[in-house]
């Protein structure tokens, strides 16, 4: 009998199987197609201080490998996520849940985050400071080492709940800005949110996203994704949630050796709404297979050679 159980900050979770913030909802439509309990737990929907409505379509493009979004923190707000998104949430999903914060102030940043660290089903806050999509906030705060800190401090006051922060790939040194947050009290990291990328429509000679550029993720990804979990792991002592084109049991188990210990899994939800419990059904065959009894054992097991 292999052991799956892995810890963030002393919350124990069954699996580490975590759908990404934006790819999941709150939930909802998946716990239609099974019982979504089987997870480790969920990123739900960015949310934000004001309901927002987004960019202007087409916010999507198909790519090889993947896909680019320009969504644009489309979400309710949070007053209305406390109301009615989570009280619902509670009825189909039984565990705690990751809250995703994203903001365009400081202030912002802090009033979500106290908001929604005051509910009973958070888990965790993830704070995201790496969204690609909208100017003058998200990834402009995670793409200065001293923005990444202040948005960390100024949330670690207002929350007793675990705070890890988001940090995205477009950065010329990731560890630099993963080291700040850790300095400023973050109990954790997660990477990567997406790649800027964009697609030409050749008929239209236009950009296909009306936004002209968006967040690139999927499978393409996989490879920068973890080489940027092994790097942040080996200047960080904080726990590490890593992300980015993971779809097989295999992907899961390379990002642990990485550093990470747990995984999110985006885009595929996507492409096959039924991965993450297939991936979690699938993960007893592969660590046998490979030798492994428990998964907290091998998180950072590649950098011992
Ligand atoms: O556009 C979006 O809502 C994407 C958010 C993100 O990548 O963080």
């Amino acid at each position: 009998m292999v052991d799956t159980k892995v810890n963030l900050s002393g919350w124990e979770l069954d699996n580490p199987i975590i759908p990404s913030s934006g790819t999941f909802g709150f939930g909802k439509e998946f716990a239609e197609l099974y019982d979504i309990n089987c997870l480790g737990s969920f990123s739900f929907k960015g949310t934000t201080r004001d309901p927002r409505f987004g960019n202007p379509t087409p916010r999507i493009a198909e790519c090889h490998a993947g896909l680019i979004n320009s969504v644009g923190l489309q979400n309710p707000g949070v007053e209305h996520v406390i109301a009615h998104e989570l009280p619902e949430l509670g009825t189909y999903f039984k565990k705690k849940v990751i809250a995703n914060v994203s903001g365009f102030s400081i202030d912002e940043y802090a009033y979500t985050c106290e908001q929604l660290g005051k509910q009973d089903c958070v888990g965790l806050l993830e704070v995201n400071i790496s969204c690609p999509n909208v100017r003058h906030g998200g990834m402009s705060f995670g793409t200065n080492p001293e923005a990444a800190a202040e948005v960390t401090s100024a949330v670690k006051q207002v929350t007793d709940k675990p705070v890890y922060i988001k940090l995205s790939p477009n950065v010329t040194d990731i560890v630099e800005i993963a080291k700040a947050c850790e300095q400023a009290g973050a109990d954790g990291i997660s990477l990567i949110n997406t790649m800027l990328g964009m697609r030409i429509d050749i008929k239209r000679r236009k950009p296909v996203i009306a936004n002209r550029m968006g967040g690139y993720s999927g499978r393409g990804i996989f490879p920068i994704a973890l080489r940027m979990v092994y790097q942040v792991y080996e200047a960080v002592s904080i726990p590490i949630i890593g992300m980015g084109g993971v779809s097989t049991t295999e992907d899961v188990i390379e990002m642990m050796l990485a550093g990470a210990s747990a995984v999110q899994i985006g885009a595929a939800n996507l492409i096959d709404p039924w991965i993450c419990k297939k991936i979690i059904e699938k993960l007893p065959e592969t660590m046998q297979k490979y030798g492994i009894n428990s998964l907290k054992e091998i998180i950072g097991g590649a950098h011992n050679g």
